[in-house]
């Protein structure tokens, strides 16, 4: 069953019935300012941070489910009137049954349209570029033959900036709320703790003039009484209170008259702003805000056609980002998602790691050391500047013994003490980050760009010298077969060998009773040969380029790498093959993990698709061997599990990821993340239709149809999807922010389309289904146009390329030059 549909030409999913399995959501802001929006208008803002600058309250874990938003009410002022007074245009809070709706999630912006009683409205929100601040922008049209007497009622719950110590500190919390009104409400203005060490502050404000405000919460709710039923709009009358204290909130009333036909706009505006700390007050010595700097700002954007500019220039914002890449292959799934949703959502993903979605509060988690690395990895042709950024701030919390803070905080970038560091896989991943952005921009500088070790001045080493830890960090690590230590866990988060946790609430992650000088991972070996590969290529293209690299670093040579390389592969051969699939780890007591030897946990995905992405087994028929395990033990028609056998219950020996029923997250749920690892070693054997066919199992465009089972949106990856041991099978959690988004936007553009930037250029080498016929593709890559067309001429992949109508050997095809913008390929395809 679907509760919407896909537009593809206007890049938006339209959502027909407000009642979804679960709340859809958009985001809205791509730069500072941030806002989470369902598809009824639930959902909340913040500053950077989704944990120390909350605009506004949301409430997780609700009953109704999402509750906190950008609520509008609209009240029937006229006397005679049959039914309720007043609805949602949303549906939500209220849930007053309308007769028609309509959500469009487009790219950065949502609108909901709704219709009740001949009163149609339209409310389009969105953050404009380069500004901190959020626009509503309500259209209302009378559709009745006579007058229509309105009163429009705008609503925001603030949040007292933290929103860990907004949600626990109550005692203190009740007694700062502080605002300030001005016009009779039409600016009000939250600033709470801004008399003493905030130089911010939250303002809503409306176009029009108000009859009448209220910034206080139970005023306006009424006492016991909840956002479904505002005491204030069902009276048709506010109070005009002032928050001292308490909750503070900004609601506001309009009252509109629209003629039959009429149609009126009316735009409210959320935002944040900082002043500069000589000048928060005006008068200097009062403890009046100043406004002279948010003034003008507002002013600006109550305009109804400043708005509608400033959202033209968002709409070509994206059509610009997304027209990077666009292809059009026979599978509308396939287009749609690398067009837009895929695109978008690994945009979505770089900006907020796992901080802040509907399943990720905004409070747990800042900004991932291995989650960010990853994102970069789909994000880097869209806006390699931000990449850049991202690879500078990641690496300053690099730890100076090549090991990393598991998380930041946007805010602040620094490492996250409460986590800490040791979790041992994650200084590889910045090895791959940076190498795609190398491969993508050709901009060596960034190796030399002197950058810290956790943020400590003085401390600052070039770049290329924090990748070298970085593998140095695992060389350190070796444990009893050679293989790399695990430390708190690898990719795999809840595989906790050396936690042996026993008491319950203790972090799985964080808790360590084990020296850790035992268990060691596979998979980190694996990805230690993918990362020492890359450095060996990026070390031989810095010896062809001379001194100027070579100098300071002793580990610099394309050898030394290889040498590593050669090392752990033979490592991995003597004690992590199985026989027919990689093994997984080694516990503290030396025994193997992902072995026909245990009952449970005997085969897992993860080091199938990473040893195979690294090229173990290519050159002799293991890599075959062990995909075809994963098509025999861990498939399914959901999608690929983690692991089989699931366990069944909890083992001390392997903490977190046996605390999972079965079927359930890293305990045999289909987690999504890793099934493009295994698509991607399927076209690197060359077996285009199972990498499409495991491709097309979880794309949530394929999905669509089954929605009320997969519950989650059909135009984003979720995280998991539950395995074949769980009741729900089929039914995904966790959606948005995922590695998945970057990883399948990796697998279907660079490895089955085949399209991937290279040191020397762009490469084309399809792996595609055999049925497919044709495909076209165009990509901007260093600052060239390549128009990109495949025929196949027969079966197999055999590449043979022509670039403006000359034939070249090989797939890549070498850089043009200067001068020339746009290349013509032609691709044949098979024998
Ligand atoms: C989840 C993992 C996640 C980890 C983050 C665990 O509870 O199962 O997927 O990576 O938390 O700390
Ligand atoms: C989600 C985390 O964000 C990611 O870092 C981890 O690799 C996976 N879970 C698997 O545990």
């Amino acid at each position: 069953m679907r509760y919407g549909y896909f537009d593809d030409k206007n890049r938006e999913y339209v959502i027909e019935q407000p009642d979804t399995p679960l709340p859809w959501i958009n985001y809205l802001g791509s730069e500072e300012y941030f806002g989470l929006i369902s598809n009824t208008a639930g959902g909340y803002s913040f500053y950077k941070d989704a944990r120390l600058r909350r605009l506004t309250r949301y409430r997780y874990n609700n009953a109704p489910l999402d509750m906190g938003g950008r609520y509008i009410y609209l009240r029937d002022d006229s006397p005679h009137l049959i039914g309720p007074k007043f609805w949602s245009p949303s549906w939500q809070p209220t849930r007053v049954p309308l007769d028609e709706y309509e959500c469009r999630h487009g790219m950065g912006y949502t609108i909901i349209r709704s219709k009740r009683n001949g009163i149609e409205s339209s409310t389009r929100y969105f953050v404009p570029l380069g500004e901190s601040l959020e626009i509503w922008e309500l259209t209302l049209t009378n559709h009745r033959d006579e007058t229509a007497d309105l009163s429009v009622f705008s609503t925001v719950e603030f949040n007292l900036w933290d929103a860990m110590d907004d949600a626990t500190n109550f005692q203190r919390n009740y007694s700062i709320g502080e605002v300030e009104v001005v016009n009779g409400g039409q600016v009000i203005y939250h600033k709470t703790e801004y008399r003493e060490r905030r130089d911010h502050f939250a303002y809503f404000a409306s176009s029009e003039s108000l009859s009448g405000f209220d910034t206080q919460r139970e005023a306006f709710l009424g006492l016991y009484r909840g956002w479904d039923l505002p005491a204030a709009v069902e009276a048709g009358l506010m109070s005009n209170s002032v928050a001292h204290g308490w909750q503070p909130i900004g609601a506001q009333q309009v009252k509109v008259q629209l003629k039959p036909g009429e149609q009126k706009k009316v735009i409210f505006i959320l935002g944040y702003h900082e002043n500069p700390k000589e000048e928060k007050f005006d008068p200097l010595n009062s403890q009046i805000i100043n406004k002279r700097y948010v003034e003008p700002i507002i002013t600006r954007y109550l305009d109804e056609n400043e708005v509608e500019q400033v959202f033209q220039v968002l709409r070509k914002h994206w059509d610009e980002l997304l027209n990077k890449f666009t292809v059009s292959t026979p599978d509308e799934h396939t287009n749609r998602m690398v067009n837009i949703w895929n695109a978008y959502q690994t945009m979505i993903t770089f900006n907020m790691s796992r901080s802040a979605s509907y399943f990720e509060s905004g409070i747990g988690r800042g900004m991932g050391f291995r989650d960010s690395n990853q994102d970069l990895l789909g994000f880097v042709h869209f806006v390699p500047e931000r990449a850049r950024e991202r690879i500078l701030d990641l690496a300053a919390t690099q730890l100076p013994n090549g090991g990393a803070y598991h998380q930041y905080q946007p805010l602040t970038k620094r490492g996250n003490n409460d986590v800490g560091s040791n979790f041992n896989d994650d200084p590889l991943w910045l090895v791959l980050a940076v190498v795609a952005y190398l491969k993508e921009t050709g901009d060596w500088s960034i190796l030399n760009e002197p950058v810290p070790y956790d943020n400590q001045a003085d401390s600052e080493m070039p770049l290329l010298e924090h990748l070298q830890r970085s593998i140095q960090y695992t060389l350190d690590r070796l444990g009893p077969h050679g293989l790399p230590l695990i430390g708190r866990a690898d990719w795999n988060d809840c595989l906790n060998l050396n936690a042996f946790s026993d008491s319950p609430g203790q972090s799985f992650q964080t808790t360590t009773n084990k020296e850790g000088k035992v268990a060691e991972s596979v998979f980190i070996a694996g990805l230690f040969v993918l990362a020492a590969k890359e450095m060996a290529g990026l070390s031989k293209k810095l010896e062809e380029k001379g001194e100027k690299f070579k100098k300071n670093f002793s580990l610099l040579c394309s050898h030394f790498y290889q040498e590593k390389v050669a090392e752990m592969e033979s490592v991995i051969w003597q004690h992590g093959w199985d026989g027919e699939w990689f093994r997984r780890a080694y516990d503290d007591f030396g025994h193997v993990l992902g072995s026909k030897e245990n009952e449970e946990g005997s085969i897992f995905i993860e080091p199938q698709g990473m040893c195979i992405m690294a090229g173990l087994g290519l050159e002799n028929d293991r890599a075959a061997i062990a995909l075809d395990s994963v098509n025999e033990y861990l498939a399914t028609p959901h999608g690929i599990v983690l692991q089989q056998p699931a366990f069944s219950k909890y083992y001390l020996h392997l903490g977190e990821i046996s605390s999972y029923p079965p079927g359930y997250k890293e305990n045999a749920g289909i987690f999504c993340h890793t099934n493009p690892w295994i698509m991607i070693a399927e076209t690197m054997i060359g077996r285009g239709d199972k990498a499409y066919d495991y491709y097309l199992r979880i794309n949530p465009s394929a999905r669509e149809e089954i929605s009320e089972l997969h519950k989650c949106e059909p135009y984003v990856y979720a995280q998991m999807i539950a395995g074949k041991d769980a009741p729900t099978h089929g039914e995904a959690k966790n959606s948005w922010l995922t590695g998945t988004a970057a990883w399948n936007y990796v697998a279907i553009t660079q490895w089955i389309l085949g399209i991937r930037p290279t040191y020397n250029g762009l490469e084309v080498a399809p792996v595609i289904p055999s049925d497919w016929d044709d495909f076209e593709a165009a990509r901007s890559y260093r600052g060239i146009r390549y128009e990109i067309s495949v025929k196949r001429k027969g079966p197999g992949n055999a590449v043979q390329l022509e670039v403006d109508g000359n034939s070249i050997d090989g797939t890549v095809i070498s850089l043009p030059d200067e001068g020339l913008e746009k290349v013509q390929v032609t691709v044949l395809l098979g024998q």
